[in-house]
């Protein structure tokens, strides 16, 4: 790709921008949030067209018309956004684009042996007969990733495809790369996680606010020359210290918490102000657990108090009544208002906040709380008045976070926050984090990136199988130590 041009109203996504990928060779493609790195490969895999610049495929000039041709020529593409059909099966999704036909019929079993088969080979536990709205995220993930191997390709791009997925299913994930890369397949990797980049790119390619900002081969660059290049800066701590203890007062106490099927036994103390990260492998039942604290499911037994007085919370209304707030892991579907302005989305829970006299929205304090949370958390948008939708992926997140923080709950459970943000703004979100502690909020954080949990939490709860299988005070806890208790009994 030779400098590439792409301009959107109100942002020059990608200026003279170039990028090459060989034969046999992972190229990791970063920058920050909004940088221009899904853009240029919507660009290579025909889904937007280039105000300007030349493409060139095995030596020859293409134009690429729709992602139909460019998948033709073998370039396919893992998106960051999930682009399934949720109300049909696995199987479905994977072979969209070419159902196996018996005369003019779906041939119903060749389409599931023929998907079984890739799953399988695959080494993925996944049902080609479940749909896919049953399916968690990560779950999700992997379908992507299927449905993009089974095309013949010569090319693959992943964009962010590890952001929903446990270490276990990453390590899947890159032994399958490793495979590829031996056949000759060029694979571009999109990521935030610097370990991984290390670990399965030889080439890294940096953009910044859409133009080139350094490459090189990945043996030869230090963490600190890639994260000078992302920013252009130097960066500091990621974790900033703690300013406050947690408080000795109970907030939340959930005793005996059960589902059947899906979590059992589940009791646990949140202090005042404190910071207790939940840890485990995807599928241990966090999430689930979560949800019914919330309200969104039902428990088969167990109890629950806040502040001392016990509640039943039926409903996720009742819980926001209780001071209670939930920031999904599927923040796309569950959080954002696709076609709502990005100020529109930040202030949607507490519009209340805001409207006065006959329910009328001060839309001066709107707007002001809205442009407080965009410079804080670096939300890169043209202005607070652009769709959601257009922003880029990390940015839409950081955007649904801040509504979420802007509600000020007594208890804050945040799934996954930092799940596909960069670096610069996931320290910004720490350091919200713990602002909000320090002034009494208690929060719960399911992570499944150890260095995450152990860096921010106080407290750390391991769930394993639907079980806490492990309690640790932060200066106890250690990456082998979580680890152990998150694969017990799995
Ligand atoms: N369809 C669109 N309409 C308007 N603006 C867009 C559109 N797609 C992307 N942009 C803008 O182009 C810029 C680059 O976005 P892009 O999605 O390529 O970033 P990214 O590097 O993939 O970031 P992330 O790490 O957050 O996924 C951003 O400022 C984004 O808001
Ligand atoms: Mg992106």
């Amino acid at each position: 790709m030779k400098s590439i041009c792409k301009s959107f109203p109100g942002v020059k996504a990608l200026d003279d921008v170039h990028f090459s990928i060989h034969r046999g060779e992972v190229v990791g493609l970063l920058g920050e949030n909004g940088a221009g790195k899904s853009t240029l490969m919507k660009i290579l895999s025909g889904i937007y067209t280039p105000d300007s610049g030349e493409i060139q495929f095995e030596g020859k000039n293409v134009t690429l018309n729709g992602p139909k041709q460019s998948q033709n020529m073998g370039i396919s593409i893992i998106h960051q956004e999930l682009n399934l059909l949720p109300h049909l099966t696995v199987a479905e999704n994977i072979f969209i684009q070419s159902l196996p036909k018996k005369g003019l019929k779906l041939d119903r079993k060749k389409l599931f042996s023929e998907a079984q088969k890739l799953l399988d080979d695959l080494g993925f536990d996944i049902d080609s007969r479940s749909l896919v709205e049953d399916l968690t995220v990560g779950t999700q993930q992997m379908v992507e990733i299927a449905k993009a191997l089974s095309f013949q390709s010569k090319v693959i791009i992943m964009d962010e495809p590890t952001s929903a997925i446990t270490e276990q299913e990453a390590a899947k994930l890159f032994q399958i790369i490793k495979t590829l890369k031996e056949k000759g397949i060029g694979i571009v990797y999109i990521s935030h996680r610097m370990e991984e980049i290390y670990e399965i790119c030889d080439r890294v390619v940096v953009l910044r606010d859409g133009c080139n900002a350094g490459e090189g081969d990945s043996k030869e660059l230090s963490p600190e020359q890639i994260v000078n290049m992302l920013a252009g800066r130097e960066m500091s701590q990621i974790y900033p210290e703690r300013a406050k203890e947690h408080g000795d007062r109970v907030v939340l106490e959930v005793k005996e918490f059960t589902r059947k099927g899906t979590f059992e036994d589940i009791s646990f103390q949140l202090y005042e102000g404190e910071i207790l990260g939940f840890s485990g492998l995807m599928g241990s039942g966090r999430t689930e657990v979560m949800e019914s604290i919330f309200g969104s499911t039902s428990i088969n037994s167990g109890q629950m108090w806040i502040e001392n007085q016990e509640v039943k919370i039926k409903s996720t209304r009742d819980a926001i009544k209780y001071g209670l707030a939930l920031v999904p892991e599927d923040r796309r579907h569950q959080g954002m208002v696709g076609e709502f302005t990005v100020t529109q989305n930040i202030t949607l829970s507490t519009l209340k906040k805001f409207s006065g006299f006959l329910q009328k929205v001060n839309f001066r304090k709107e707007r002001e709380t809205a442009e407080s949370y965009i410079s804080q958390l670096k939300i890169k948008t043209p202005s607070g008045d652009t769709v959601i939708s257009n922003l880029s992926g990390g940015n839409q997140q950081k955007a649904i976070i801040a509504k979420w923080l802007e509600s000020k709950p007594k208890i804050l459970i945040l799934d996954e926050p930092t799940r596909g943000i960069d670096i610069g703004a996931k320290s910004e979100i720490y350091q919200i984090m713990l602002e909000l502690a320090a002034k009494g909020t208690s929060i719960i954080m399911i992570s499944s990136e150890l260095p995450e949990v152990i860096g921010i939490s106080d407290r750390i709860l391991v769930m394993a199988s639907g079980k806490i299988t492990g309690e640790f005070k932060k200066e106890e806890a250690t990456p082998e130590k979580i680890m152990l208790c998150a694969t017990k009994g799995v």
